[in-house]
Order: structure tokens, then C-alpha cells, then sequence
């Protein structure tokens, strides 16, 4: 892999330091600062903004030019042709399944939907009220406490019987989110509907009823799924990468990757996109909004816009707009006043200088929050709904990290700008 070298020279007494230069399949070249450590001087990167931090086949993306591939196969393609099990299986094991692994990857998936009866009681220790995210923190981390017999992760069955487990039982522990926080009953997972439309069923039937799957917004919601399924190094990814690189149980370490989507820079995103459409509440306050977002000594934003590595239109956000077109005019809502108050934002922001100077684009969030909020979830629900279609992407990356030969801990280093050595000093004497 490695094509060339660079040399680093940090003391001109010294001998340079040679630096070997990687290449991947796609993408910049990235240089191996690791010798650089022995000569006793780390890099400082802080936000990642320069640093690949490892080498994966997953997920590619080209953000200049607005391009992600799973596995290699155009996000558009995916969302468009494959439904979100294929999606899953290419992740999972590196390509799309053909009709019989299909059939046996559903199955699998299919066998794994339910949840420990156990598990219900453990919903009852929350409050009604608590955010559904914090729940989800809860309860997946929980799930490790279940399957002590195949939780060798040096065992290649029980790693991938745990990321089934993972991508079977998210739909199911999401919608009891829900269901617990209105005080409805959970219902079980119905294993002859689709993946998306069994979210669907487990989260807006009742036991009482008759429940019919509405094709469109199952459709839409397969490719919420999709489109959030993996996005390569992420906060969350990454935190996912980092506390299973200790070697920690996948259960708590898909845990820590909900607890890092859950903040309004990452996954909260959505939720916060209808919060702030609520706040300007009416399209005739979108100037004064935007004016905000400009201004350098407000801290307000506009959420949904901008990207770390889309410095061009999200391509994930071309699909979802299609997808939230789709949705309103299927559920009556085109003409809502909060469509009108989003697509009047999006115009606006579009057109702004400041926002085209700097590259800030409508996001995944922006649309994907409107599209959820037509089919009727509430707005505390989405980022469960992102870490549930992420859970696939988090599980991927860990079984790829585990199983790479000679995988390490992961322990970054630090600038250290805190107090020299000093003397303790007795309480009685400070
Ligand atoms: N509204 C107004 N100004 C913005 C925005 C925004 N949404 N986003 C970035 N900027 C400005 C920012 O003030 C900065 O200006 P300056 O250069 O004058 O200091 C410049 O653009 C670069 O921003 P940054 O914060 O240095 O960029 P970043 O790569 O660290 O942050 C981001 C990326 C997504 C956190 C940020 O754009 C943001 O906060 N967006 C709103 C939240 C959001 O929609 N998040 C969802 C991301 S997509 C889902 C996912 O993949 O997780």
C-alpha cells in the first residue's frame, strides 16, 4: 500500500524523518505520522480535521463533490433500487446479497426481532417523560447483559450473531421508546412485514386495531434508513471504533455511539431543525433568521445546514428533499405552514452570500426532520430513528476493526497546557 515517502525534518541537527505516504482505492493520499512519536513529538489535530484514524472498506466520501458509497455503490443507487436489508447486508459483509442470501439475511434478521421479556422491565424504571434517546443509551447497553454465552469477540459467530441481534432488535426497542413515553402498550414485532414497515407497525398500531401498511411511507421510511445507514467516520462512528478498541462488548459500545449522535452537532440535528422552525414560527421571520445565522457575534445557526466534509450539496440530502416531497403530498401536508416556513428557509439560505461563500448546504437533517415529522413521529423520536438506522454502520465498522489483524487500543495523545510541578500544599496552609 504504501507508494511513497515524505520526510519530516523537525530539528535541522538532526536526520529528517521518513514518513511513508498511503494510498488508498479512492481518495487523498494520507502520510503515516507514526514514526514521528519516536522522535518524541506527537501531531496536534484537534477536531480531526487532517486525520484519518484508520483504514477502512466501508463507507467512501468525496465532499468537494458531494459523493457517498457504501461499499462502493452510489448512496442515490442504493436509495432508489436496494431496500434497506440489502443495504445492511452489503455493510455488513462487503456486498449486496443475491436473492438467496437475501432470503437467508432476512430470515436471520427475522429470528432476532424480539426482545427479552426481561427487557420490558427495565422500560419501567424510566420516567414517562424521559427523552426516548436516553432510554436507547439505557437499554442497548442493557441488551450485553443478555447474551453472556456469545460474547467472545475474538469468535467471528458471536461478533456477527451480535451485529444481527443490534439490526434486528432497534426497530423494536425504538418504537417501545415511543410507545412507553404514551403510556400505550409495546407490541411484538410482526415478522411478515418488511423491516421499515414492522418500525411502522410497532410504533403506530394498537393491539385493538387492524394495522395496513401505507406503501409510500414505508418507502420513505426504508430510505430514511437508508440514507442514514453508515457515513464512514463520524463522531459517533468513531466513538464506536474508540470504546471497542479496548475490547469492550459491541451492546455497550453501540451505547456510546447513541450517547455521541445525541448531540444537536451530530444526530440531534433533526430534532433541532423543527425546534428552530418552530421558533421562527412564520415565513415572514426567516430574514431576520438568516440575518442571525450571519451574524458573528450571535451563537445562533441554522440547523440543518453545513457539513465537516459536504462542502457541496449533501447527496443524501438530494434524496431525502425527493423523499419529503413524496411524503407531504401523500399525507395531505404540502401545503402545511411549517413546509412552507422549511422550503422558504432552504430558498433563502441557498441564495445568501454568506452561505454560499461558505459552502453551506442543506444537510440530510433538514429534510429527514420534515419527512419524520409528516408521518406523524415526534420530533424527540428522530434521533432514535438515526441511531436506529445507524446501528447497521456502528456494528460494521466494529466487526471491520475487531476482526483486522493486530488491532489496537485506540489512545490519542495531548498538548499539555496545565500548571508545571508544584508542592502540595496542606489544606490548612491554601
Ligand atoms: N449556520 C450558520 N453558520 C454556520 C453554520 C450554520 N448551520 N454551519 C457552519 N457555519 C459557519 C461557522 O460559523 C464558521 O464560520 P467562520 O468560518 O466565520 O468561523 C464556518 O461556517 C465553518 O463552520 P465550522 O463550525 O467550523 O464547521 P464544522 O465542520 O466544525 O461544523 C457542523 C460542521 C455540521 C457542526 C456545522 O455546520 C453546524 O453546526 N451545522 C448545524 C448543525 C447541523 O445541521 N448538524 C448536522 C450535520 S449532518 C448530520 C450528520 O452527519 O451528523
Amino acid at each position: 500500500m504504501t507508494t511513497k515517502t515524505v520526510q519530516l525534518t523537525l530539528d535541522p541537527n538532526q536526520e529528517a524523518i521518513e514518513l511513508p505516504v498511503y494510498s488508498g482505492t479512492l481518495g487523498q493520499d494520507v502520510i503515516d505520522i507514526g514514526p514521528v512519536a519516536k522522535a518524541n513529538t506527537f501531531t496536534f489535530d484537534p477536531g480531526f480535521t487532517a486525520t484519518a484514524s484508520c483504514e477502512s472498506k466501508i463507507t467512501y466520501i468525496d465532499g468537494a463533490n458531494g459523493v457517498l458509497l457504501y461499499r462502493g455503490y452510489p448512496i442515490e443507487q442504493l436509495a432508489e433500487k436496494a431496500d434497506y436489508l440489502e443495504v445492511c447486508h452489503a455493510l455488513l459483509y462487503g456486498d449486496l446479497p443475491n436473492a438467496t442470501e437475501k432470503q437467508a439475511f432476512v430470515d436471520k434478521i427475522n429470528n432476532h426481532t424480539m426482545v427479552h421479556e426481561q427487557i420490558h422491565n427495565l422500560f419501567n424504571g424510566f420516567r414517562r417523560d424521559a427523552h426516548p434517546m436516553a432510554i436507547m443509551v439505557g437499554v442497548v447497553g442493557a441488551l450485553s447483559s443478555f447474551y453472556h454465552d456469545s460474547l467472545d469477540i475474538s469468535r467471528p459467530e458471536d461478533r456477527d450473531i451480535a451485529a444481527c441481534r443490534l439490526v434486528a432488535k432497534m426497530p423494536t426497542l425504538a418504537a417501545m421508546c415511543y410507545k412507553y413515553s404514551i403510556g400505550l402498550p409495546f407490541l411484538y414485532p410482526q415478522n411478515d412485514l418488511s423491516y421499515a414497515e414492522n418500525f411502522l407497525y410497532m410504533t403506530f398500531g394498537v393491539p385493538s386495531e387492524k394495522w395496513e401498511p401505507n406503501p409510500i411511507l414505508a418507502r420513505a421510511m426504508d430510505r430514511i434508513f437508508t440514507l442514514h445507514a453508515d457515513h464512514e467516520q463520524n463522531a459517533s462512528t468513531s466513538t464506536v471504533r474508540l470504546a471497542g478498541s479496548t475490547g469492550a462488548n459491541p451492546f455497550a459500545c453501540i451505547s456510546a455511539g447513541i450517547a455521541a449522535l445525541w448531540g444537536p452537532a451530530h444526530g440531534g440535528a433533526n430534532e433541532a431543525v423543527l425546534k428552530m422552525l418552530d421558533e421562527i414560527g412564520d415565513v415572514s421571520r426567516v430574514g431576520e433568521y438568516v440575518k442571525r445565522a450571519r451574524d458573528k457575534d450571535d451563537p445562533f445557526r441554522l440547523m440543518g445546514f453545513g457539513h465537516r466534509v459536504y462542502k457541496n450539496y449533501d447527496p443524501r440530502a438530494k434524496v431525502m428533499r425527493e423523499t419529503c416531497h413524496e411524503v407531504l403530498e401523500a399525507v395531505g401536508a404540502s401545503d402545511s405552514p411549517k413546509f412552507k416556513l422549511a422550503m422558504a428557509l432552504e430558498k433563502i439560505a441557498l441564495e445568501d452570500e454568506y452561505f454560499i461563500e461558505k459552502k453551506l448546504y442543506p444537510n440530510v437533517d433538514f429534510y429527514s426532520g420534515i419527512t419524520l415529522s409528516a408521518l406523524g413521529i415526534p420530533t424527540t423520536m428522530f434521533t432514535v430513528i438515526f441511531a436506529l438506522a445507524r446501528t447497521v454502520g456502528w456494528i460494521s465498522h466494529w466487526k471491520e476493526m475487531v476482526s483486522s489483524p493486530g488491532f489496537r487500543i485506540g489512545r490519542p495523545r495531548q498538548l499539555y497546557t496545565g500548571p508545571t510541578q508544584r508542592d502540595f500544599v496542606e489544606l490548612a496552609d491554601r
